[in-house]
């Protein structure tokens, strides 16, 4: 039995591509995997702090020398690590918003690159710690992007992901979500034909 993590992110709900892209996901996945257990951790309907002062200091400091305030940021903190070293697949569905990934998908990022968690440091530079794991990442986009160097989400994803070991990251993009004519079903329908032919 594996353990599926997935991330939303998109603002919006019944409208979003993206997670339209999730829902077909989940549903081939459970179909394929029936005893698989599958989370869904919707930053839009619960986005997750941004990092502040009580986080980072208690992030430092000893066990037991934290204050309440560190105390309570920390454990929300590892509430979000816990769930993604328990994950054997990742799913992270993501909009492009300006360039890149939205901000509430940062903000989780933020929370679960965790020096000594999710990666370490050594003599020899960074390692990642999530060895093992396999990840998909959903996007939906209003224009068209794919090889061009104002896509800011796929090579800072790959990047992101690499630096906590997670080097089997397949993109899927639903290019073309907000142009006219036949662009938006054509963008959708080739990301879910090949979203049918891997998950
Ligand atoms: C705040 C905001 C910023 C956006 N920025 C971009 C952008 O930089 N490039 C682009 O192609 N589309 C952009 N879009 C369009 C979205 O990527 C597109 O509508 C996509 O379908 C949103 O994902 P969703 O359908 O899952 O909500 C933006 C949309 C919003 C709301």
């Amino acid at each position: 039995m594996s353990n599926v993590l997935i991330i939303e992110s998109s603002a919006r709900q019944q409208d979003s591509f993206s997670r339209q892209l999730t829902r077909q996901f989940i549903s081939q996945w459970q179909a394929a995997h029936p005893a698989d257990q599958v989370t869904v951790r919707d930053l839009a309907l619960a986005p997750v702090p941004h990092l502040d002062a009580s986080l980072l200091g208690g992030w430092m400091k000893p066990e037991g020398q934290r204050n309440a305030d560190e105390q309570i940021s920390l454990q929300r903190s590892n509430e979000l690590t816990d769930e993604l070293l328990a994950a054997d697949v990742l799913v992270l569905a993501a909009p492009m918003y300006n360039f890149a990934i939205p901000s509430t998908l940062k903000a989780w990022l933020d929370h679960v690159l965790r020096a000594g968690v999710t990666f370490k440091y050594t003599e020899t530079g960074p390692q990642g710690l999530l060895v093992g794991k396999k990840a998909y990442v959903l996007t939906a986009r209003g224009g068209l992007y794919a090889g061009s160097t104002s896509d800011h989400q796929e090579p800072y994803l790959r990047q992101v992901m690499a630096f906590i070991g997670i080097h089997d990251v397949t993109f899927i993009h639903a290019e073309g979500m907000n142009l006219g004519g036949d662009f938006q079903e054509k963008g959708l329908n080739q990301a879910k034909a090949r979203l049918s032919a891997i998950a």
